[in-house]
């Protein structure tokens, strides 16, 4: 248990870093090639932090976040993209369908979120990190050059992968050696972040999804998917669609799009 005057300041200090929910990425090691400012996409301005030291996320959060969302969505132009919409068996005997995510997903995005686990960073999201997060995906459900997926079982979303072209935009370039070992240049390549619930990993999901995230990519006229990350699952899933995995200790993967 933190005692309380420690949790105020921690509390102060993080709820007034304005891009928490991208430092909380970067410190995770999994997806540190997504930052953007989100903030420039946002209309909404910051609202006080809420408790973050919560057991249970949505106790605090639900209805603040799913309001303000609802609101950015009704705003948003989602592009006629080509539909997709796979349906694959998992492991465990049940089936995973994957699609875009939707203006309809608001309130199932809103309690996916906050069971995700990006990183340790995670438990300390504040409401208006977990607005800004969503709103991102919604973004870039919404617009061309960038996609995210979901992953439907049993009728909710247990798994979203993500992707954005914008290299140029990254705090941490992709590796120069990989693309030019490939062949590739930056502007060739979407750079991808995959994120499963803890309790559906390892049956499927994540694979179902980087599947379905190369025909997207491939829609979208990319000719490869990359990805920095220390996962094994990923580096397992790249390794087994024919993609290629860096040496360095946090990895970079490139899957060719055929
Ligand atoms: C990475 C992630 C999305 C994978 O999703 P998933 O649904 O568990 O993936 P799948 O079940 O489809 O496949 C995982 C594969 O990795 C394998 N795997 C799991 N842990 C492994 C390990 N430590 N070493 C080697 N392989 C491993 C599994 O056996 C499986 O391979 P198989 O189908 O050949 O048996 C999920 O683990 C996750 O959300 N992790 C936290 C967030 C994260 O790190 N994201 C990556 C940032 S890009």
């Amino acid at each position: 248990m933190i005692p309380t005057q420690y949790a105020r300041i921690f509390n102060g200090i993080v709820g007034n870093l304005p891009k928490a929910t991208q430092l909380a990425k970067y410190f995770s090691s999994t997806s540190s090639t997504l930052f953007k400012d989100v903030n420039a996409r946002n209309s909404l301005s910051s609202t006080p932090t809420k408790s973050f030291f919560s057991t249970d996320p949505l106790k605090f959060t639900k209805e603040i976040v799913t309001g303000k969302l609802n609101a950015y969505v009704a705003d948003l132009k989602f592009a006629d993209k080509p539909i997709i919409n796979i349906t694959s068996p998992l492991k465990d005997g049940r089936e995973v369908l994957v699609r875009r995510l939707g203006p309809k997903d608001v309130d199932q995005i809103v309690g996916f979120h906050a069971n995700a686990k990006w990183g340790i960073f995670d438990s300390m999201a504040n409401d208006q990190n977990r607005v800004d997060a969503i709103k991102s995906y919604m973004f870039n459900a919404a617009n061309t050059d960038c996609d995210v997926l979901v992953a439907i079982v049993d009728g909710a979303i247990v798994g979203l992968a993500e992707y954005e072209d914008r290299p140029g935009e990254m705090e941490e370039r992709i590796d120069e050696n990989m693309l030019s070992e490939l062949k590739l240049s930056a502007s060739d390549v979407c750079v991808s972040k995959t994120m499963v619930l803890e309790k559906m990993q390892g049956i499927g999901v994540g694979a179902a999804l980087k599947k379905a995230q190369l025909i997207s990519a491939r829609d979208g006229g990319f000719e490869a998917i990359v990805s920095r990350t220390a996962s094994q699952s990923v580096i397992n899933i790249v390794k087994k669609l024919g993609g290629t995995v860096t040496s360095d200790v946090c990895p970079w993967t490139c899957i060719r799009i055929e």
